[in-house]
């Protein structure tokens, strides 16, 4: 570790870091455009600029190795005027229209300029002019004239694609962002470079002018695209009289899991979860209100006590799993987990994405739940009841002339409906909390609340409505259920980071 000053206050440094790692690492505000921890050092803004004592010019924090007794000064006047100086060079050709774009309210642009900027432009000359509402490929649309040139974009496609579909084009105030001819920005990535834009030049097609940002609300969740489980923000928003909505997911850092990215499928998955919002019980087709439904449960669980089968999804959070398991003890019901669905091998890479598409797949080797498909089998001879969880593959079992009674619940109605002779909806993924198990073995904590505003009721609240039993929290269940299965590593651990499992 070192010492070093900054603004008159000591701090303890790693000696081996970049000076601006260390000061945004302290909470220390330094402006810039083209340094990004993901991406390193490129030294093209000279907007980190900071006083070191002993240096006869500004220094740019991004390429300063620390040095132990370094006195650095982020917010005198002279590294005030120098930042003005180069907002001022930024802003030439800028066409400052905040109003009108889509970054506004989230723009690394505006915040300086509205900090240290020069409010009166000095210059009487026509503004150089670049190319509008680009389609550049991948749901991603370009602004020229917005672009502050720091190849955050670039580098992106160079060091971490490595598809290299972006590139800068002409020289000085005639410098653009482009894309080759005929070669569109299509990487299964590709949206993270407007995450990474620090302006309004890259923004999303499929989100812009949707929502401005200071409407919505961002929860920390996990993406259940695949079995990566990376961490995202889930950005909602209930306006007046109308539903909870997702607008998008962005990627949450987590060193761990998936850095500071995540996959464009995954990121467009928040559809699919605006959609999946059934709020009606159906009885063999036909709506019903929802007590009616859980009493209809009841009954057929008690006509098959014994003969019941339970068939789980791999993407049901450990709370639930290990409730529908007590559900399943309660009246001597087998319980399964066999599935061939959610594979698909063409989805995986060597990055982030994984070809097991399920969240919790590691969830069954944890809490014991069997998903051998001999074992499936014997216990579907043997019953007479099916209910399927998460999950709508109950025609593969139309073999089973025993089966006689098929219950679904879950968060969408099943394709076929009128197949089932119970729907039971559930919360879907977003709308409630939970702890999976990733690919890799780190246990992680799921924490949103998107409401969608109907009395569906969480998976776990169905078991213990048919249980008759007071509601329990994922802190109740943990108590009562996990904590002896899962040691050494508690729920409120889990909430603030992920962490491998030992024993997995
Ligand atoms: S488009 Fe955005 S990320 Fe790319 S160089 Fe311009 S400002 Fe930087
Ligand atoms: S890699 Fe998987 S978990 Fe990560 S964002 Fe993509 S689909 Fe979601
Ligand atoms: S962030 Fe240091 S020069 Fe751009």
């Amino acid at each position: 570790m070192a010492t070093i000053t900054v603004d008159d206050v000591e701090i303890k440094v790693k000696d081996d870091a970049l000076l601006i790692e260390e000061l945004l690492a302290n909470g220390i505000e330094i402006p810039h455009f083209c340094y990004h921890p993901a991406l390193g050092k490129d030294g093209n803004c000279r907007m980190c600029m900071v006083e070191i004592e002993g240096k006869k010019r500004p220094q740019i924090a991004c390429d300063t190795p620390i040095k132990d007794g370094m006195v650095i000064r982020t917010k005198s006047d002279s590294i005030q005027r120098v930042k003005r100086q180069i907002l001022e060079m930024e802003l030439i050709n800028h066409p400052i229209d905040c109003p009108v774009c889509d970054q506004a309210g989230e723009c690394s642009l505006q915040n300086y300029y509205m900090d240290v900027g020069l409010y009166e432009s000095r210059l009487s000359t026509t503004k150089t002019r670049g190319q509008k509402h680009v389609d550049i490929g991948a749901n991603v649309v370009l602004d020229q004239e917005r672009c502050v040139l720091c190849t955050r974009c670039v580098r992106f496609t160079k060091d971490i694609t490595k598809t290299k579909e972006l590139g800068v084009l002409n020289r000085t105030d005639h410098s653009v962002i482009t894309t080759f001819p005929g070669k569109p920005l299509s990487n299964p990535y590709a949206m993270n470079v407007v995450d990474l834009c620090p302006v309004g030049a890259l923004t999303s097609s499929d989100f812009r002018f949707h929502k401005r940002v200071w409407f919505l609300k961002p929860d920390e969740g996990i993406c259940n695209g695949c079995s990566k489980g990376c961490s995202i923000y889930v950005d909602h928003h209930k306006a007046k009289y109308e539903d909870d909505t997702i607008f998008r997911y962005r990627p949450r850092y987590n060193d761990r899991v998936n850095g500071y990215f995540i996959c464009d499928d995954g990121r467009l998955s928040y559809k699919i979860e605006n959609k999946n919002r059934d709020s009606y019980a159906q009885i063999r087709g036909n709506e019903s209100e929802h007590e009616y439904a859980t009493g209809k449960l009841v009954r057929l669980l008690k006509r098959h006590h014994g003969k019941a089968l339970f068939l789980l999804s791999p993407s049901l959070s450990l709370e639930e799993m290990v409730e529908v398991k007590r559900l399943a003890k309660y009246y001597d019901a087998k319980i399964s987990g066999y599935d061939i669905n959610e594979h698909d091998p063409k989805f995986g890479d060597d990055y982030l994405k994984c070809s097991d598409l399920s969240t919790n797949r590691r969830g069954f080797n944890l809490l014991d739940i069997d998903d051998k498909e001999a074992n499936l089998v014997e216990y579907a001879s043997g019953s007479e009841m099916l209910i399927l969880i998460g999950r709508d593959d109950a025609s593969g079992f139309d073999k089973y002339k025993n089966i006689s009674v098929k219950v679904s619940i879950n968060a969408s109605m099943p394709k076929s409906a009128e197949i089932y002779d119970l729907f039971l909806p559930m919360k879907t993924h977003m709308s409630r909390e939970g702890s999976f198990i990733n690919i890799d073995g780190y246990l992680q904590f799921h924490k949103t609340h998107v409401e969608y505003g109907t009395q569906t009721q969480s998976l776990c609240d169905i078991v213990t409505t048919v249980l008759e039993e007071q509601s329990s929290t994922c802190r109740d269940i943990w108590d009562k259920s996990l904590t002896s299965i899962i040691k050494n590593i508690d729920l409120e651990d889990i909430k603030k980071e992920s962490i491998k499992m030992s024993s997995l």
